[in-house]
């Protein structure tokens, strides 16, 4: 895997295991919540047990992507330092619950996500939406593009795997935005997995298509969970790009104080995340990358995908504990 401006004392290996306690402690705090029809309380909860965990961590970070500027998010705030104050430099980008509606409905999809890098490595994407394709891995650079029209990108995967554009799913937000888009890629014969919600997770079903039975995703969503999908995808393979998208001042505004000068750049995967990184993500609904949280008389259980992109490893692993 990319080895890419490798920063020799961030300490990837023996990080990762405290991040998968992160990104599982979000997911236990957000269980009792899940179904419950209360959005803000379950990523309240996410939020305040995923902070308290982060904070035991040996790292001097900071939020590049968090829950919004400081002046919208009390905590895990863009800019806020945490972890203990000792050990490597880092930058994190966090979505403490990935899906706040998906767990208050209790629909699949919902995950705890959260990933590190050496300070400077990830993309301080603002707050707006942004255009994204992605593809798994094992396809020629820019297999599909952004400039491509959706079909096009159908036609041109389909070509690359050597199988027909009916082959392929595609997986797209549902969103009024998107009727075009799905209205062109239906025309193809390709199959689309609609999601209400989630596109961290979309993307990275591309990652395993075998699994998934997903291929590609396309569409606009939010630009803090395209630099999310990026660190996914450098860990697992495969390629994302991303364009911002800005709809009035405010929207330019937020990326001029995140310092972005070119709005209209294509970022690839490798200038999202330009370093390596380590990724953990936890099921908080099942979905068909991970299971939920599963709960038992007395225990409760969780499954975190817990990766890194120095060595490509990918690890399921699972935690069970008493239920308090
Ligand atoms: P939350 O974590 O805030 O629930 O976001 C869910 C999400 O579906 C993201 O996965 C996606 O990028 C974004 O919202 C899409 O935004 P919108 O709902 O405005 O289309």
């Amino acid at each position: 895997m990319t080895t890419q401006n490798a920063a020799p004392d961030f300490e990837d290996r023996m990080l990762s295991l405290g991040l998968a306690r992160v990104s599982e402690a979000a997911a236990v705090a957000s269980a009792g919540l899940v179904g419950r029809g209360d959005e803000r309380a379950a990523d309240q909860a996410a939020v305040n047990a995923m902070r308290e965990q982060l904070n035991l961590l040996d790292i001097r970070g900071t939020v590049v992507i968090g829950e919004g500027e400081r002046d919208e998010a009390p905590m895990l705030f863009i800019g806020e330092e945490v972890g203990s104050g000792q050990g490597p430099e880092v930058d994190i980008a966090l979505d403490p619950l990935e899906g706040t509606t998906l767990t208050a409905k209790d629909m699949p999809g919902a995950l705890t996500v959260i990933a590190i890098g050496p300070r400077g490595s990830m993309l301080h994407a603002p707050d707006v939406y942004m255009d994204k394709l992605a593809v798994g891995p094992g396809h020629a650079p820019d297999v599909v593009t952004l400039e491509m029209a959706p079909a096009e990108r159908v036609e041109a995967l389909a070509a690359a795997k050597g199988c027909r554009p009916g082959d392929l799913t595609v997986c797209i937000l549902e969103r009024p935005r998107h009727e075009a888009m799905i209205a062109e890629v239906r025309a193809t014969g390709a199959a689309i997995r609609l999601i209400t919600d989630g596109d961290v997770a979309g993307v990275m079903h591309c990652a395993e298509p075998e699994t998934t039975g997903i291929d590609m995703y396309m569409g606009a969503g939010g630009a803090p969970e395209g630099v999310l999908a990026a660190a996914a995808l450098k860990c697992m393979g495969g390629q994302i790009f991303g364009r911002l998208l800005f709809r009035n001042d405010d929207e330019r505004a937020r990326a001029a104080r995140a310092g972005i000068t070119d709005l209209d750049r294509v970022y690839s995967r490798d200038e999202m995340v330009t370093a390596d990184v380590i990724f953990a993500a936890t099921g908080v609904t099942g979905g068909t990358l991970l299971p939920g949280i599963r709960r038992g008389s007395g225990w409760i259980e969780t499954t975190t995908l817990l990766m890194r992109s120095r060595t490509g490893s990918v690890r399921r692993m699972q935690y069970r504990r008493r239920a308090s």
